[in-house]
């Protein structure tokens, strides 16, 4: 994993709209694996700002909430058409997202899983990480080799996605997302936190050991990881002096 340590959480959006933005631009068909959540609003804001030509991207999102519609305010479908989907000219058919109403869960997820096959895989996925470690909406205990399928979130993940939710709904308590073996077979993953409360969990997926207790562990294990990080964010890392040495080192940077 390659960990890279900024000074401002300003840094680490600008490194990771970067990443996207040179992925787009050097392959003009990627396919994309987008990420929700308060981090991803300001890498989708910067990615507006480039003048990207996103007519030939595919994606895919990691996850929805179950019984919650596209059309409803606090689904990610609207999440991602707000922040994104409609300030670019990506092609409505090519963003592909759970759905949350649907009928036969089991076959939905399998559908999602055969796009992305599809669609030749994902190129580059983004990541967010939850205080609790989960990636996507893979909560603790979740299977290192699970696929797209339906999960329970633990009562905190529910409480700290509250404020992203309409005032006077709750936050499902039922999701479906990609999971952790989905995320594992993308090309390339990229994992944006910043800010002092994520650091323990920070500490905990790169140098804790690799165990379903903490989903984003599970990183250590896929062939090209970067994970984009502020000094806040950090601070628990035991190694932070090597993972800056390697960066100020890294060959033809
Ligand atoms: C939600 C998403 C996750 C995301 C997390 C982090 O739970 N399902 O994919 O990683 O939010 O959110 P934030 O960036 O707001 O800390």
């Amino acid at each position: 994993m390659e960990i890279v340590i900024l000074p401002k959480p300003e840094d680490v959006l600008d490194a990771g709209a970067k990443i996207v933005e040179d992925q787009i631009r050097s392959h003009p068909r990627s396919v994309l694996g987008l990420a929700t959540g308060g981090t991803m609003e300001g890498v989708y804001e910067r990615l507006i700002g480039r003048r990207l030509d996103f007519s030939g991207v595919q994606t895919f999102n990691l996850d929805e909430y179950v019984g919650v519609g596209p059309d409803d305010r606090g689904s990610y479908a609207a999440y991602m058409r707000k922040y994104l989907f409609e300030r670019v000219n990506l092609k409505p058919e090519n963003c592909h997202l759970l759905d949350g109403t649907t009928s036969d869960i089991r076959a939905h997820c399998q559908a999602y899983e055969d796009a992305i096959k599809r669609a030749g895989g994902i190129d580059l996925q983004l990541l967010g990480i939850g205080h609790d470690g989960h990636i996507a909406f893979n909560e603790p205990g979740s299977s290192m080799a699970s696929r797209t399928r339906l999960k329970t979130l633990t009562p905190d993940t529910r409480k700290n996605n509250a404020p992203h939710f309409p005032e006077g709904e709750e936050v499902p308590l039922h999701v479906l997302t990609m999971g952790i073996g989905t995320i594992l077979d993308t090309r390339r993953c990229v994992l944006l936190a910043y800010g002092k409360n994520k650091s323990p969990v920070i500490a905990q997926a790169v140098e804790g050991p690799l165990t379903a207790m903490c989903p984003a562990s599970a990183l250590q294990w896929h062939r090209h990881c970067t994970l984009i990080v502020d000094e806040e964010a950090a601070h628990k890392l035991a190694r932070q002096d090597y993972y800056k040495f390697v960066y100020k080192n890294k060959p033809g940077s």
